[in-house]
């Protein structure tokens, strides 16, 4: 039992001192065009998967069927987010292909409306993503996820249409 222990012990400090090398040594490329290895990938996709499941369990969602709600949502969407989410007819953007992780195409995907609200709020650490809870407050950043609902069913007309009729973006928590 002892010498478990004192195995286990040897392990786990040789261990650390390999991450604590690797960290301090500056091997590790954080260049957003070279890509992580996949344990790290999968480690960090984990982490941010589990990490939003468990923040946005206990978020309560409004009724997002709304016209007015989708319409404002759609104008908040065409001013801060098609450059990275694109729009749909709109296969690509200059700046996505800098990006790492790739920004997911939102008009084919429909994500979880509290997942959705979290991520927007709150934006995810070391990715792209934004948190846009510092200068739009939650009704408007529900109107951006009750759009989001529909986007993926959306033609390019019908994308441009709603637009078209959205309210202007005057909301910003800021004042300015
Ligand atoms: C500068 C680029 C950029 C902008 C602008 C941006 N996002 Fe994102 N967004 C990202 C990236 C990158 C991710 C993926 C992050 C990750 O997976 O770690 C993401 C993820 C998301 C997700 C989660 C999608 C999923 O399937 O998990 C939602 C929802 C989202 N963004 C909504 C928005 C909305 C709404 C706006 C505009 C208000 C916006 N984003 C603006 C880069 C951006």
């Amino acid at each position: 039992m002892k010498r478990f222990i004192k195995v286990s012990a040897f392990v786990i400090a040789v261990f650390s001192a390999c991450i604590g090398i690797l960290v301090y040594s500056g091997a590790y490329n954080v260049g957003a065009d070279d890509h992580h290895t996949k344990p790290v990938f999968k480690i960090l996709e984990t982490l941010r998967d589990r990490s939003v499941k468990a923040y946005a369990r206990n978020i309560v969602a409004p009724r997002l069927d709304d016209e007015k709600l989708i319409l404002k949502g759609a104008g908040q969407y065409a001013a801060m987010c098609t450059g990275c989410h694109l729009t749909p007819g709109k296969k690509d953007s200059e700046i996505r292909h800098g990006l790492y992780p790739l920004p997911p195409n939102l008009t084919q995907v429909r994500i979880n409306p509290k997942e959705a609200f979290w991520i927007i709020k709150h934006g995810i650490k070391m990715s792209a993503m934004p948190a846009w809870g510092g200068s739009h407050d939650d009704d408007t950043i529900w109107s951006m996820v009750a759009f989001l609902q529909m986007l993926p069913k959306l033609s390019a007309d019908q994308y441009r249409d709603l637009v078209k009729r959205a309210p202007p973006d005057e909301d910003m928590k800021m004042g300015s």
